[in-house]
């Protein structure tokens, strides 16, 4: 496996034609040490992971698939508020760079239009208490056609392409989404969760929706009320019980679909 390495303004960027995985390469080299704002970078993934042990798509050129190594002095509690942090940054850089309407399914998942656009894998390490790295992973589908999804996908995923039009650039968005992790890395750092949540609220496309959330204990249905300070979805069901929900795949229930 050939890779360049450049000097980037956070850290070292290694870039790799294809990789099973660039999340795995980022683990094994935070492992060995590599430090805070490594980041890897893929043109093809060939065992791409997604969440809850999907595989993420990952064809050639047309996506962004990159880990970036942080290492920030958090509890092991703190991983919710990574999750929230990474998704609003990679949200608020798309739609800066590409004008897209970009929204948040609760967790981390990019939508838009109703489709998946990107989606975000977070790994962490921790000993005696203490974080001692974590990898998020991020692939973002950019430049995809429509035809170019295979059959599973095209109902359910979108690209920057489908939704703008426009063939964009891979590398402003992916300069785009180190700094503002780090931006709010720094805004964590000052102890401001609540600004990182005010932010995912305003572009969550779950929030105040009817949803379905397929959770490890079964299926629960309500309305999507809030996110508590610890990242757990808040729904209100149709007989007012109050459910909080820590994981699971959030679908929001359309119009014709209630
Ligand atoms: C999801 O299921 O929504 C998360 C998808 C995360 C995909 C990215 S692509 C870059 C990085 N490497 C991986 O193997 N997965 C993440």
């Amino acid at each position: 496996m050939e890779a360049i390495e450049e000097e980037g303004p956070l850290g070292k960027i290694i870039r790799f034609k294809e990789v099973g995985s660039t999340n795995d390469i980022a683990v094994s080299l935070a492992e060995k040490g590599h430090p805070n704002g490594t980041i890897v970078i893929a043109e093809s993934q060939s065992k791409g992971k997604g969440r809850l042990g999907r595989a993420w798509h990952s064809p050639p050129d047309a996506n962004i698939y990159m880990s970036i190594i942080l290492r920030p002095a958090l509890p092991p509690d703190d991983v919710t508020i990574m999750t929230f942090l990474s998704a609003v940054s990679c949200a608020r850089v798309i739609r800066k760079e590409t004008g897209v309407d970009v929204r948040i399914k609760w967790p981390n998942d990019l939508m838009a239009s109703g489709r998946k656009m990107g989606g975000i894998l977070l790994e962490s390490k921790s000993e005696r208490g203490r974080i001692i790295f974590f990898v998020v992973g991020i692939g973002i589908n950019v430049n995809m056609k429509e035809e170019d999804f295979p059959l599973d996908l095209k109902a359910i995923a979108t690209s920057v392409l489908m939704e703008s039009g426009k063939i964009s650039k891979k590398n402003p968005i992916i300069e785009g989404i180190t700094d503002e992790m780090f931006f709010w890395l720094d805004v964590l750092k000052k102890g401001d969760r609540a600004s990182i949540f005010k932010n995912w609220k305003a572009l969550s496309d779950t929030l105040g929706e009817d949803v379905n959330v397929m959770t490890p204990n079964g299926l629960i249905a309500g309305r999507a009320v809030t996110v508590d300070e610890k990242g757990r979805l808040i729904l209100k069901t149709k007989k007012g019980e109050l459910k909080i929900i820590s994981a699971g795949d959030v679908m929001v229930l359309r119009k014709e679909e209630k």
